[in-house]
This record gives C-alpha cells, structure tokens and sequence, in this order.
C-alpha cells in the first residue's frame, strides 16, 4: 500500500488535469457505483451541506483528490431534482485562504435569498503544524458565483483543545436567533458539542456555551459532526462520538448515533430519554447529516458516508479511490427510535424483475423478502458458484436477533472491528429490504426498524445468493442513476 508524505496528501489542486488520468483508471473498478454517490477520484468522506433550495437538492462531500488517503479537503458539489439520480457539479470550496489552509472541514447549509451560505470548518494549521480550526462562511451565489468571505465568522475557542469542528446551522424562527453547534474536545479529553449564538448569520457571533447532556459527559473524546434535528414533537441530537466502545458495535471505535429528548435553548440542556442508539447497525456508516429546509415536520432525510474513520478499505484503496455516501434515507420517530425507510421514489430505478430461483444477484439490485413468518431465516448474499460464502444475514426466532456476518467473503477488511453484527428484534423478523451496488449493501429490516450498512468488496465468483426457511423474495435489477463524469 502506498505511504503518503504530508506534501503529498497536502497538495493543492492547480487544474483538473492533474487529476484526469487518475479519473480515467478509477473509472474502471469494477466497484464502481452505480445509483450512489462516489468520489469523482480520490477519497469521499462526510456529506456536507445537504439542502433542498430552489427547487433543486444540494449535496456535497468532503473529497481530497489525490487518492485513498485523507489530505487536503475540499467540498465536492453534486444535485438531485429527485434524490435519485445525482449529477457531478465540480468543486465547490477550495481551501485557498490563510484561515482554511489545510482542508475545507465539514459543515452545513442555509438558504439565502439568491445563494447558499455554506458553514464549514477552515482547518487553518500553522508553520509547525499547530491546528487552529475556524468557523468560516462560502456564498454559492444561484448563478454558480461563489463568494467566500475575507475573514472566518469566528475562531477557535480557547478553553478547548484543536478539535473545534462541523458546523451546523439552526435557524429557530420562533426566536429570531441563529444557533450553530459545532463538535469539540474539552482539555480533559471529553466530547463536548459548543453553542454559538447570532441575529444576523453573517456576523454577530457570540459563544453562549456548551451543550449540557446529563450522563454523557465522559463519552468519547471527541463529538464530531453534532446535529439537533426537530422531528415530529420531539428534538434528536445526532452525534459521532469517538475512542469508546459501545455495546454491539464489535471492536469499532467511533461511531454514528443518537439520542431523543427536548432541546431547551435558553438553558443548552439537552433533556434526553436515557440512552445513546447506534444509528446504523452496520460496519460502515458514520457522519450522517439531514437535509436542512424540508417541509414536512414529521419526517428528515438523512445521508450518511458509507465508511469510517481510521478504517480501510484495502480493495479500492489500490486502485486508489475511497467512499461512497448511502442512499438519502426518510427518518421518522416510531416508538422512541429513529426509522430510516429507503425513499418511495427509488422505486423508479427498478429496471426488470428478476428470477429469484436462478440465485443470481445482478450488480446493482434491490431484493424484498416478506411472509418469513418467526420461524428461522438465512439469507446470503455475494455467495460463490456452489453457494459456498458470501455475507450471512440469519434471523434465530428463539434469541429474537438478527446477525450480518461478512467473514465468509473473499475479501475480508477490517476484521479487527468485529465480522459480525446483531441486533435484536424484539418483534421478529417480518421484512427485509436490501439494496446492492457493486460494492455496498444497505440493508432495511422491518420497514426501517434497523439498518445495516456495509461496504463489501465481491469477487467476479461471487454474485450468487441462497436462501434457507421460507419467505417470498422479489429481485429488480436496477438502473443506473449516477453518471461518472468527470467533471472537477
Ligand atoms: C468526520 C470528520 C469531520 C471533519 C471531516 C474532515 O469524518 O473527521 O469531523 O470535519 O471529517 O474531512
């Protein structure tokens, strides 16, 4: 595997050119995508940004273009009408100011009244390389103009260590206030979410303090990429906690989750129902983000990277590429938890039905089950010519649990994390929706009662599936609704 130098992963981006060829051998992986989101060449990382404005979806993602390695980030644009199909728009913030020197860092979108203002982290380092995060703002005017501001809004705050990051702006009508949290480290090593406070967006902001969330002060490190989302009558705070290990998360470290309760902004406490859920029951999901400026209050739509920090992914690391987002996915509260359903309008990528009997899965297929009744189930997908391998999803109706195991692929990656993951179903196990893409598969189990994400890296022998108990299964091929075009 290739070992970065620092000028390497820092290299600024003089034109597309430099990059065209890099594009041309990406091209070819045969774990391309094909209806999800992936790095133009390079590394994908956070979703950023993610807004419904002006008719259209905005979605952007952290991207250094250099290879499978995190260096200098920019924001890649992509837009949707649909949130389907998905086309290239270039590089949006370029990290070409003092204060953002090494990498445009995560953020949010709002809406202005001919532009997007984009909040993100400047990740300014110094000579010796002392990190000093900013909160900076980028206009992207409706015209495709963008206009970056000449000084950040504000810089780090100094009772915290370097970690200050990912901005995430709320707009609270009702008080005639904006509030942006970002994710930060207190010198004792503890994750904190800090609370700014303004009237006007552009300037005016002032630190009101930290989030208060009882029993959660020594949880982690360090909260990256904090979000509160109103869903229905109830707030989420959605977080990334990092350097612990949390209960059914194997030996991964850093993870995706949340908690329900009421925000109340005069006293920053955080009322919560008591305990932190895992967002994502998978192995590879982490800095979800909800779209900001949907109308319907009842519901968010979520988009996740389909990967983790400090994990590899040794495939497409070769061929010198990384990431893909998931599927925008509906999130609503049912029974005090988070359910992501796939959107209604994925349903318009089914291209053909398909014969189950033959065992074959297509490259990119959307497969349902239903009818399995409580009884045991096991279903493997990516299995060899004789059914041998492949990733084992099985249902046991006397634990009341359903389990992912990836250890029967060819290509096994980042065992040390655990091959395996459970959930359990206090309920059984009624329904299953899965989504494949080349390399990466999104499973929904009882109408989004859980979700299991993984990336998974199939052979050319390894595209068959078996399934053990009885259930119906339904298979569509699907169509292809990303287009990889270079476009930088
Ligand atoms: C999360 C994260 C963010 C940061 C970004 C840098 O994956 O570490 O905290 O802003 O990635 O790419």
């Amino acid at each position: 595997m290739k070992t970065w130098t620092k000028e390497e992963r820092y290299r600024i981006l003089q034109s597309p050119e430099e990059i065209r060829g890099l594009h041309e051998e990406t091209k070819k992986s045969i774990y391309r995508q094909t209806f999800h989101e992936q790095p133009v060449t390079g590394l994908l990382n956070d979703p950023n940004g993610f807004i419904y404005h002006d008719g259209t979806w905005h979605l952007f993602y952290q991207w250094c273009p250099w290879g499978a390695v995190h260096g200098l980030k920019y924001w890649y644009h992509t837009i949707s009408k649909d949130l389907v199909t998905w086309e290239n728009k270039g590089v949006c913030i370029r990290p070409d100011k003092e204060y953002d020197n090494k990498g445009a860092y995560s953020g949010s979108a709002y809406p202005g009244s001919d532009s997007l203002y984009l909040y993100y982290t400047g990740n300014h380092r110094d000579e010796d390389w002392t990190r000093k995060p900013n909160t900076c703002l980028v206009k992207l005017k409706d015209d495709g103009r963008i206009e970056k501001l000449e000084a950040p809004l504000f810089g780090m705050n100094p009772n915290y260590t370097e970690h200050q990051r990912d901005p995430k702006l709320i707009h609270r009508k009702d008080a005639g206030k904006y509030n942006i949290v970002i994710g930060a480290e207190s010198p004792d090593h503890k994750g904190r979410v800090l609370i700014y406070e303004s009237e006007h967006r552009l300037s005016g902001w002032e630190f009101r303090g930290e989030l208060k969330v009882e029993g959660y002060e020594s949880f982690g490190n360090m909260w990256e990429c904090p979000s509160i989302e109103r869903i229905g009558n109830q707030d989420v705070l959605l977080f990334c906690p990092q350097n612990l290990s949390v209960p059914g998360r194997g030996g991964s470290i850093h993870h995706n989750g949340y908690l329900l309760g009421e925000m109340d902004w005069e006293t920053l406490e955080f009322h919560h129902d008591g305990s932190f859920h895992v967002l994502d029951f998978g192995f590879d999901s982490y800095a979800a983000e909800c779209a900001a400026n949907i109308e319907d209050p009842n519901k968010a739509i979520l988009v996740a990277w389909m990967g983790l920090p400090d994990a590899s992914y040794p495939v497409t690391d070769e061929e010198n590429w990384s990431g893909c987002l998931t599927l925008p996915r509906e999130l609503t509260v049912r029974n005090r938890r988070l359910i992501q359903r796939p959107l209604e309008a994925l349903k318009a990528l089914r291209e053909k039905e398909e014969n189950p009997a033959e065992g074959r899965l297509p490259e990119a297929c959307e497969m349902e089950l239903t009818g399995a009744g409580d009884a045991a189930l096991t279903l493997k997908l990516f299995t060899q010519e004789k059914g041998e391998g492949g990733v084992v999803i099985s249902y046991d109706p006397e634990k009341r649990e359903i389990s992912v195991d990836r250890s029967g692929m060819k290509n096994r990656f980042n065992t040390e994390h655990g091959e395996c993951r459970t959930r359990p179903l206090e309920s059984g196990l009624r329904h299953l929706r899965i989504f494949i893409d080349h390399s990466s598969l999104e499973i929904f189990v009882n109408d989004g009662d859980a979700v299991f994400t993984s990336r998974a890296f199939p052979e050319k022998d390894e595209h068959g599936f078996v399934l053990e108990g009885g259930a119906d299964v339904k298979l569509w091929s699907l169509k292809p609704a990303v287009k990889d075009d270079f476009i930088v």
